[in-house]
């Protein structure tokens, strides 16, 4: 978690890392801070958001050309100002922002206290910071080396950045498991956890790789390893516009994310598949066409959403291509010793391609001998360039914490993927091949269209907003849809929510029904209609609310169902693309009228690099 900026050059480096924190608040905005360097060092922070420094720095002198910034997700320390970043040394030489977790921090802070150290933060960043000091006091070595010594005694993850105010033209960066990305401009150099904070100054980024180590000077860039060697930096070009990482007119970023979703779902099929013609294009599944059709076992890792993304894979690969798949918890595969067979495929997907969990499931993965294919948002992200192959989802940068967008991206990106296996692999026909295709291909269309309820959702979130709980009910592909529904409304507007297979619901949640109970059924035409309207039945004989999802015209469950969402017909394979979009609007709009910040909510952060 926390998001890092940094910036050396001929620039005002203040208004640079201000912008860029905003940008990166979506990783953690419990406080933040910037230290800037001008005739001494500088070192401004606090509990809160960007804005909040923002405000508080106003008439004050930030002018500098060298400065480090930090927006905080609280690991170790609660949220406060002096557990803000930047970090200061002992000396006040130093100053030190900090991403991720030193695992190893308490052994090395009785130590430094043995030596006399005062800590006045309880961040385990101080600790690396003060333990760097004494090693170049100590060792009468420079900044470089004293950072390389230490980090080999570091236990965890982190991606750091040290400004010396005894030299002012150079800053030191680090990176072991978080991401760090520098933008090389003309005589200046910009650093940030993404490339959101760099697009607008330069398009030309170096992703440091893990146990490399950068020294940065307005003019030049120096990268190596923890052995001092020097590696000769991978320069790409950004194919990122600005516009898409901006509100573009709309109230929250949450909000613009679900109404790109028919252009980000076409981005994602486009040049991939063609419904006409018939054809699945995918390099990174092409290239490895025999390995994936003749997998054991496909096992999916994730978290969050992008696990509820996982849920539904497993019914459509399973469906198409006759192959069984596990679907994990990131976290609870990476400790639980599974078994990994030779043949296993690992799918991991990722909207940020950073979460710690997932990074590290893949390692112990790979340890054990699997295939893993990465199935990621962000482009150049840790998991997309530690997968053997992948394909990415293009839906664009996601800034809303909760993930909408990349959620419908990861289902057709996952369903194409099913769809190719199975043809390969002879599991699907002819005619049910190019009927899901074309189905595919209609689907942003499709949405378009169910975007047009979006006042009528309004209408009911304010209707329901005041509810304390609420249940989400779906079978077959839906179930998973239930879940993801669930989740978003606990996440944007704190009310409980749990998500259920509609009939599993006689097993303990119909105890909870009563008339102040807003149930959620994701009830769209498919083999299980029926059944589901026997729920909706069970669920009104006990006053329950029903709110349904359906496919447009269904009279049964309109006369049934207190209100109804209408989304357009389509195959049950491809359907959650299209019913999980209206509970995502359901949830925006109780959390917009629940007064809660839907784009930054409390507690959460976009990007999970901590466990
Ligand atoms: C966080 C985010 C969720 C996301 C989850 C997994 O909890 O708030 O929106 O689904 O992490 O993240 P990933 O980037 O791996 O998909």
């Amino acid at each position: 978690m926390c998001g890092i900026v940094a910036y050396i050059g001929h620039r005002e480096a203040y208004p640079v890392i201000l912008k860029g924190l905003k940008r990166l608040e979506y990783r953690g905005y419990d406080s933040s801070g910037v230290a800037l360097l001008n005739e001494g060092l500088k070192v401004y922070k606090r509990k809160g958001k960007v804005a909040e420094l923002e405000e508080s720095l106003i008439g004050k002198d930030v002018h500098s050309a060298s400065g480090i910034g930090h927006t905080r997700w609280a690991t170790h320390g609660e949220p406060s100002d002096r557990n803000a970043h930047p970090h200061i040394s002992a000396n006040g030489r130093l100053a030190m922002i900090h991403n991720g977790i030193i695992e190893n921090y308490n052994q090395l802070k009785h130590e430094l206290i043995n030596k006399g150290y005062k800590f006045t933060s309880d961040t385990d960043t101080e600790v690396l910071l003060k333990f760097i000091e004494d090693i170049q006091v100590n060792n009468k070595v420079g900044l470089e080396e004293a950072v390389r010594i230490a980090l080999k005694r570091v236990v965890g993850a982190y991606v750091i950045v040290l400004i010396d105010q005894d030299n002012p033209d150079t800053l030191i960066a680090a990176r072991k498991g978080s991401p760090l990305v520098i933008g090389i401009g003309k005589g200046e150099h910009f650093l940030a956890s993404d490339a959101s904070p760099i697009i607008e100054y330069t398009k030309e980024v170096v992703y440091v790789n893990d146990y490399e180590l950068a020294i940065i000077k307005p003019e030049e860039l120096v990268l190596k390893n923890l052995g001092n060697e020097k590696i000769t930096p991978f320069i790409q070009k950004l194919d990122l516009e600005l516009a898409k990482i901006e509100k573009g007119g709309f109230d929250h970023f949450m909000l613009k994310e679900i109404f790109e979703q028919p252009q980000t779902i076409f981005d994602c099929l486009r040049g991939r598949m063609d419904a006409r013609e018939g054809y699945i294009r995918m390099a990174g599944v092409d290239k490895n066409i025999e390995q994936l059709k003749n997998a054991g076992r496909f096992i999916i890792i994730a978290c969050g959403t992008s696990w509820h993304a996982a849920l539904i894979a497993e019914y459509i690969i399973e469906e198409l291509c006759r192959i069984p798949v596990e679907v994990e918890y990131a976290s609870e595969f990476r400790y639980r010793n599974p078994i990994v067979n030779k043949g296993d495929v690992i799918f991991a997907v990722s909207q940020s391609g950073e979460t710690a969990d997932t990074l590290v499931a893949i390692e112990r993965a790979k340890e054990n001998g699997a295939f893993v294919f990465g199935i990621v948002n962000v482009v150049g992200s840790s998991i997309a360039r530690i997968s053997h192959a992948g394909a990415y989802t293009h839906a664009g940068p996601e800034i809303g914490v909760a993930s909408t967008k990349a959620f419908t991206a990861q289902l057709a990106i996952l369903t194409m993927i099913a769809l190719k296996i199975a043809k390969e692999k002879g599991t699907i026909d002819q005619k049910r091949f190019m009927h899901l295709l074309s189905e595919l291909h209609e689907i942003p269309d499709k949405v378009k269209t169910l975007l047009e309820s979006n006042d009528s959702i309004k209408k009911l979130a304010t209707k329901y907003k005041d509810a304390n709980n609420a249940l989400y009910l779906g079978r077959g592909y839906n179930f998973p849809v239930a879940l993801e529904g669930a989740l978003k409304l606990k996440e944007i507007s704190y009310i409980h929510a749990e998500g259920y297979p509609a009939a599993e619901m006689k097993h303990g949640p119909i105890a909870l029904v009563d008339e102040n109970l807003p149930v959620v059924i994701v009830a769209t035409k498919d083999s299980y209609h029926e059944k589901i309207v026997s729920n909706i039945q069970e669920i009104k004989a006990r006053k329950g609310k029903v709110i349904a999802v359906i496919t447009s015209g269904d009279k049964v469950i309109t006369g049934l169902a207190d209100d109804v969402i209408e989304v357009p017909e389509a195959d049950e394979l491809v359907a959650p693309m299209l019913s999980t979009i209206p509970l995502q609007l359901l949830a925006y709009h109780v959390g917009v009228a629940k007064g809660s910040d839907v784009d930054k909510p409390r507690n959460l952060a976009k990007s999970v690099t901590v466990e």
